[in-house]
């Protein structure tokens, strides 16, 4: 029996079609049609996964730890990850301390939880893909707020204004930020927090999801000035977990502290009809790489990215002039389309020559490309840069 390719009336969801597919799967489709990519689309990371946290994964195997656990995580690992929160400057007990199968669940779970059907949902621009895609999911509005063209910073007047003309139930954004590789300074974390705290207009106060999956990948000074929103604003959800630092993005784990009993209570019922609960193998062997020091041993990954962004930023700026500041953290740099091109065709040019980047209307910013250094040779970053100067003069 064959599959029906007929399309149907009804079959499905008619809110899906509301829902884009992800432009970056897209994007990395190309690849399998070219001869020597210059691949700049990866967001994993490029260095090797964690070796303690293999040796977790095969003794939790090895000892048939293969049960359900709580739906909110394992209490030990909630323990282990309320020490390291600490030494990070995010309070929080296990109580108020959440793992999931990564933090892609983690946010559409928070997504779901606060705030009803119907509501606004502030999104600062450039935004990583899943916010308004899982925003729509839950019948819930994306508001966009603008970000400066200069910095890559959201415009704080438009963050104003939208909050003024909506009762946002929450904002959410990244720091060190995907696209951007942009860390957010002190200042503009207390000017967000200054207008989350002012009350909607049906008494509702704003709660934040700040997304610090990159927070391990940080350089220079900003490794010593990182602020988290939670050190500023107490209705701060913190989300992030090993999955980039440990190099373990597939295996699918996240954490977040979540400083409101009744958030926690509802985000225990959701997951657990969710997921049921993240991999008992994955959450143990984040347990055995927590316990055994993982988290403290990570500088030789930052000196591998900082030296990548170093030579990719020299690099593009050898080509694009001064376009723009120079990223933080992550490992990503977000890089103005020169004026001379529209947007796809400055996209089918460098297809033309085998650089794969991902569009910035992707992440609702048209006139950008998000280009990702987390590759594995120097070498390449610099041929693959090179290859731009064939088509930008
Ligand atoms: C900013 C940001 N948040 C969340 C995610 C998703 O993380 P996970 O793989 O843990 O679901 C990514 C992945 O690239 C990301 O860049």
């Amino acid at each position: 029996m064959g599959y029906s390719t007929q399309r149907e009336i009804g079959i499905v969801n008619r809110d899906m079609k509301k829902i884009a597919p992800s432009m970056i799967r897209k994007v990395m489709e190309s690849l399998s049609e070219m001869k020597n990519p210059a691949n700049f689309s990866i967001g994993a990371p490029c260095h090797n996964p964690s070796e303690l946290f293999k040796v977790g994964l095969i003794n939790a195997i090895n000892d048939g730890k293969a049960g359900y656990t709580p739906s909110i995580g394992i209490k030990d690992l909630r323990e282990e990850i309320v020490k390291y929160f600490a030494k990070r400057n995010i309070i929080t007990d296990s109580d108020h301390t959440v793992v999931t199968g990564g933090t892609t669940q983690l946010i559409n779970s928070l997504l779901y939880c606060i705030g009803s059907s119907g509501d606004d949902v502030g999104i600062i621009r450039p935004s990583f893909v899943i916010y308004p895609e899982q925003t729509k999911i839950h019948k819930k509005n994306p508001i966009y707020i603008d970000f400066d063209k200069n910095t890559l910073l959201p415009d704080i007047e438009d963050l104003r204004k939208k909050s003024k003309e909506h009762n946002l139930k929450s904002i959410v954004f990244s720091s060190p930020g995907n696209p951007t590789g942009v860390v957010y300074p002190k200042e503009t974390l207390e000017l967000i927090a200054e207008i989350a705290n002012d009350r909607n207009s049906d008494g509702t106060k704003t709660w934040i999801i700040f997304d610090q999956i990159y927070d391990e990948f940080l350089y220079g000074d900003a490794l010593n000035n990182y602020t988290r929103m939670a050190q500023i604003y107490k209705r701060t959800m913190s989300v992030g977990g090993p999955a980039k630092s440990l190099a373990i993005p597939g295996y699918r784990l996240a954490c977040g502290a979540i400083p409101n009993d009744e958030i926690m209570e509802a985000m225990e019922t959701h997951l657990l009809y969710h997921h049921v609960n993240a991999p008992t193998h994955n959450q143990l062997a984040f347990l055995y790489a927590l316990q055994n020091g993982a988290m403290d041993t990570l500088q030789g990954m930052r000196n591998m990215y900082g030296k990548r962004r170093d030579i990719a930023y020299k690099e593009l700026t050898k080509i694009f002039g001064n376009f723009g500041p120079k990223p933080e953290g992550a490992f990503y740099i977000f890089v103005p389309i020169p004026e001379q091109f529209s947007s796809d065709e400055f996209m089918k040019l460098a297809k033309k020559e085998e650089i794969v980047v991902v569009p910035g209307k992707a992440f609702g910013a048209d006139r950008y490309f998000r280009l990702s250094y987390s590759v594995k040779s120097i070498d390449s970053i610099r041929e693959g840069i090179q290859r731009f100067s064939r088509f930008v003069k």
